[in-house]
């Protein structure tokens, strides 16, 4: 008996839960359309609506899931901005067919990069920014038969696309009008004074040292002519860009070995799409030791050690002021490489007393050097142990208190 109203309860609260979901969405779903958990519909041409239907964040948190939006016959519905599906992160599919959409701003999908389906045919649409479809990893083109594209410039991607998508079903007919009314096939379209644009960056690569100054030239060809911008967040070395007409100067200051190995990007984009080309900095600079630890026991005995210097720097050891030869069972290993920063070991294999004292780390290459010292003890003193291998020291301290 406590089951079954125990269970009667929880179906209860289960039915509770729904029918608030049902509740809540009913009030946010607009009049003339039906949404479910999953889907907004919006066909019915009667009132119409003018904006897209937001369901407020309170409902998503309620397990609202929209993953498709339907929307047509719509004779009020003019664009979609910005705002109108940014909170639809899960769409998948968007269906805006027969209505008077005449604008798609070039943020409309910036929140929807899971949209696979895009169908937006039978509208208002003259011409369309390659810009909101950008970051958009749509499986085919978007369909856009029956909208009254204009055979401009600003339309010319919509052609470069559809030549690399070989399997949209809009790839032979779809249509758009030229400056005499005239309808034509899109991929026939060849606009004047209308080019993608490309950039190339001069030198591509620059090797110099430290401190130094250097200048990159981006130019730009495409029309009309493209924006140049170079990408230089995150540098630590001052770069000043200068735009002239279809080029762009860099003028980087005081060369930061932190930005040896960074690669610079230089984006240029026009009405037709943008491109890229890259300057990469290899920067030339003294070796530093960034760290030098006293040894541990890992597998083998480690004397861990950082340094970083561009060429990569020679490392020689010191024991007690002896130059080290390195051999099977003491050397140098590096670990890791992250750009010019590089983690290595002075590997030990069984290290005895005769290998306790001080250690010097040299590190050069052609531009300087850098020497750090650490105090290395693997064993007891000769009096208390003779041969006995080392064993860390929470080690040794039971042994002696067994005794
Ligand atoms: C929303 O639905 C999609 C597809 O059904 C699913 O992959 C995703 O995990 C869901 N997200 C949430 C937050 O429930
Ligand atoms: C397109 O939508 C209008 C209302 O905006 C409606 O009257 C018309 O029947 C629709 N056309 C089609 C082919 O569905
Ligand atoms: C994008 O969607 C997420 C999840 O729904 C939301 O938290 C976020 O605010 C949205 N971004 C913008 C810019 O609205
Ligand atoms: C998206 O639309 C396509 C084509 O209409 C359909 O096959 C698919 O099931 C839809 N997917 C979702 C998640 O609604
Ligand atoms: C279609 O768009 C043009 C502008 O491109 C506008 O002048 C016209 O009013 C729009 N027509 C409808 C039915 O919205
Ligand atoms: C694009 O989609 C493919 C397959 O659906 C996926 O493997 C890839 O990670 C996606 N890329 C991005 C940037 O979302």
């Amino acid at each position: 008996m406590d089951s079954s109203l125990g269970g009667c309860g929880m179906a209860r609260l289960g039915i509770c839960v729904v029918l608030m979901g049902l509740w809540r969405l009913g009030a946010a779903c607009p009049a003339f359309c039906t949404c479910s958990i999953s889907r907004i519909a919006c066909v019915d041409p009667g009132q119409g609506i003018e904006d897209f239907p937001i369901l407020t964040l309170d409902d998503m948190e309620m397990d609202i899931n929209i993953t498709d939006i339907y929307i047509a016959n719509q004779n009020k519905l003019f664009d979609i901005n910005d705002n109108s599906l940014k909170y639809y992160s899960n769409l998948r599919n968007l269906t805006v067919i027969n209505t008077s959409l005449t604008s798609i701003s070039s943020q409309a999908f910036n929140n929807n990069t899971r949209l696979q389906y895009l169908n937006l045919r039978n509208n208002n649409l003259s011409t369309l920014s390659w810009r909101t479809f950008q970051n958009l990893n749509i499986t085919s083109f978007p369909l856009l038969s029956g909208n009254p594209l204009k055979c401009v410039c600003e339309n010319l991607w919509i052609k470069l696309r559809l030549q690399e998508d070989v399997e949209s079903p809009e790839k032979e007919d779809l249509k758009c009008i030229d400056d005499r009314g005239k309808r034509k096939s899109v991929s026939r379209i060849s606009p004047p004074d209308c080019e993608p644009p490309a950039a190339e960056v001069s030198p591509s690569i620059v090797t110099v040292k430290e401190g130094s100054d250097v200048t990159a030239v981006c130019s730009a060809t495409g029309s009309p002519s493209p924006e140049i911008v170079w990408n230089t967040e995150n540098l630590f070395t001052t770069a000043v860009p200068n735009p002239y007409g279809t080029e762009s100067r860099l003028t980087l200051t005081d060369l930061s070995p932190s930005d040896n190995g960074r690669v610079i990007t230089c984006n240029v984009q026009n009405v037709v799409g943008q491109s890229e080309a890259e300057l990469q900095l290899n920067i030339l600079f003294r070796p530093s030791i960034l760290e030098l630890l006293e040894p541990m026991s890992l597998h083998h005995w480690c004397i861990p050690f950082t340094v970083t210097g561009n060429p990569k720097p020679e490392l020689q050891w010191y024991h007690k002021d002896q130059k080290l030869h390195e051999q099977e069972y003491i050397k140098t290993e590096i670990q890791e490489s992250i750009g010019s920063v590089h983690h290595g070991c002075l590997q030990l294999i069984n290290p005895t007393h005769i290998h306790n004292g001080q250690y010097t780390l040299v590190a050069r290459n052609e531009y300087g050097e850098d020497s750090k010292v650490i105090e290395a003890h693997f064993l007891l003193p000769p009096d208390e142990e003779t041969d006995m291998p080392y064993y860390p020291c929470k080690y040794f301290r039971m042994i002696l208190s067994f005794r």
